[in-house]
């Protein structure tokens, strides 16, 4: 079963806030010099990260999440945790965008999403699904095939 967003251990939402914010370090952002940084923590314990990699060409700028996740399922990696989630600004949330929830929505729909905050955890927690209602999936493509 997924986890609820209320079930991270604070230690590890801790942490892989920690992570992401190392890794906005390598953020690719010249253009919109807005830093993103992900971790995300496959269910065998590994945390794969990613920064936000943009072109000269804008429209083909890859978010931070997106990142990760193809970094973790080109290494196995497919069951998944959590993930933390920053923008630039320490305390400042910052949800991924659409693209992203759906990529998210993927593979951990439920699981927690650890963004920044200002409140006194420095974090909260949501989940993918929360914030994509009535998301299409790979349960909605299933159900619709035999339709021609
Ligand atoms: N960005 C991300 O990396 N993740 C998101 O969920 C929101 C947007 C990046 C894309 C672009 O490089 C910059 O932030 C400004 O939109």
């Amino acid at each position: 079963m997924s986890a609820s967003p209320s079930s991270i251990d604070p230690a590890v939402a801790r942490d892989l806030l920690a992570r992401a914010r190392e890794v906005r370090a390598n953020a690719y952002a010249p253009y919109s010099r807005f830093q993103v940084g992900a971790a995300l923590l496959a269910a065998d314990g590994r945390v794969f990260t990613g920064c936000n990699v943009e072109n000269a060409s804008y429209g083909l700028a890859n978010c931070a999440e997106r990142v990760a996740i193809g970094k973790a399922v080109s290494e196995g990696a497919r069951e998944f945790a959590a993930i933390a989630v920053t923008g630039p600004r320490d305390a400042v949330p910052t949800a991924p965008c659409g693209a992203c929830r759906q990529v998210l929505y993927e593979f951990g729909p439920d699981m927690p999403l650890v963004i920044p905050s200002d409140n006194a955890d420095g974090y909260e927690v949501t989940s993918v699904a929360a914030l994509l209602p009535g998301a299409f999936g790979p349960a909605a493509l299933v159900a619709g095939q035999g339709v021609r």
